[in-house]
């Protein structure tokens, strides 16, 4: 079943003045199943919170239209089935971490002894417990960032919104994030996750899209997405003379990258090699990390709109 589906969805930002205008989003199709994590990556300014904005309603399209959990997104009553931890969240800092919880379940209909169960079961699944009663102000990045987590799940949704959930958080801290999005995945939530820190987002997602200026560049799973087809790198015995091989580019004296169409060709070439008498030392499948995938194809992006 579809979690999220966004058609066209476009948004063009207008100054007071009406001069200036931002093409945050630009005609974003997009579809996200039920009980998946989506990683939504990209550079600052991309317009990833401006697609989690719309997606809640929080600003509206200028054009193109969204569902999700298969109401159309005006509808009041999907409220109730999401949770968000916005960018850069603030919550008044003389209260403590129970309050904070507090003041966010009343708002979502909760409250009384159901309230009270639902706080202590969050803080101890964001390992908060211990801080309760302490005013916020005293927690560390990683420990509002939880905070942040819990409060986005007290309403229990089924579709998870976290807008850089990870950021300014050291490495166990993350790690921590990380293995709650895991648990609550295993219990079918949908789980959207905005993030400029790739690392994050190749560990646990099962699907990511890369934005870039408001463009959908590249969706799929991360596996699709950093596996070069059909390239290889072949490390021969270090010769005198240079060989000549069709569709190679020579690495260093004894390194090829070469592009085959399948693994006949590949074959051929290493036949042709080994019929000179070269040794071959290695043969290795070239996958690129989403990392260099992601740079490439921002890099590439950045080239067309510049021409
Ligand atoms: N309220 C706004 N008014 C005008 N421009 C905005 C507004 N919010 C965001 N933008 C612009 O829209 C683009 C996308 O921003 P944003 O969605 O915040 O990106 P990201 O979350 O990927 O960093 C940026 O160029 C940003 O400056
Ligand atoms: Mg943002």
């Amino acid at each position: 079943m579809i979690a999220i589906e966004t058609t066209s969805l476009s948004k063009v930002y207008v100054s007071s003045f009406g001069k200036k205008k931002v093409r945050a989003l630009n005609e974003l199709s997009l579809s996200i199943n039920k009980g998946t994590i989506f990683g939504l990556l990209g550079p600052n300014g991309a317009g990833k919170t401006t697609l989690v904005k719309l997606l809640l309603q929080i600003i509206f399209p200028t054009f193109g239209s969204a569902k999700m959990l298969g109401e159309n997104i005006n509808n009041y009553k999907l409220k109730k089935s999401i949770g968000y931890l916005p960018e850069n969240h603030k919550y008044p800092s003389y209260l403590n971490g129970g309050e904070v919880l507090r003041f966010f379940g009343k708002l979502s209909g909760i409250d009384g002894k159901e309230l009270d169960k639902k706080i202590d079961e969050l803080l101890e699944i964001v390992k908060l417990s211990k801080w309760k009663k302490t005013k916020i102000k005293a927690y560390s990045k990683g420990m509002m960032q939880r905070l942040g987590l819990a409060q986005a799940l007290i309403n229990d949704p089924e579709l998870i919104f976290l807008d850089e959930p990870t950021d300014g958080v050291d490495p166990i801290g993350r790690k921590e994030i990380r293995d709650i999005l895991v648990e609550l995945k295993s219990r079918q939530k949908t789980i959207f996750l905005n993030s400029h820190l790739l690392s994050e987002v190749e560990l646990i997602t099962d699907r990511v899209g890369i934005l870039n200026k408001g463009n959908l560049l590249r969706e799929g799973t991360v596996k699709e997405l950093t596996e070069k087809k059909e390239e290889y790198k072949l490390v021969i015995q270090k010769i005198s003379e240079s060989i000549e091989l069709d569709n190679a580019t020579k690495q260093s004296d004894n390194s090829y990258v070469i592009k085959v169409a399948d693994i006949a060709e590949l074959n051929r070439i290493i036949d042709n090699i080994r019929s000179k008498g070269i040794l071959l030392k290695e043969i290795v499948p070239l996958k690129s990390t989403l990392e260099e995938m992601f740079i490439s194809l921002i890099n590439e992006s950045e080239g067309t709109a510049n021409e």
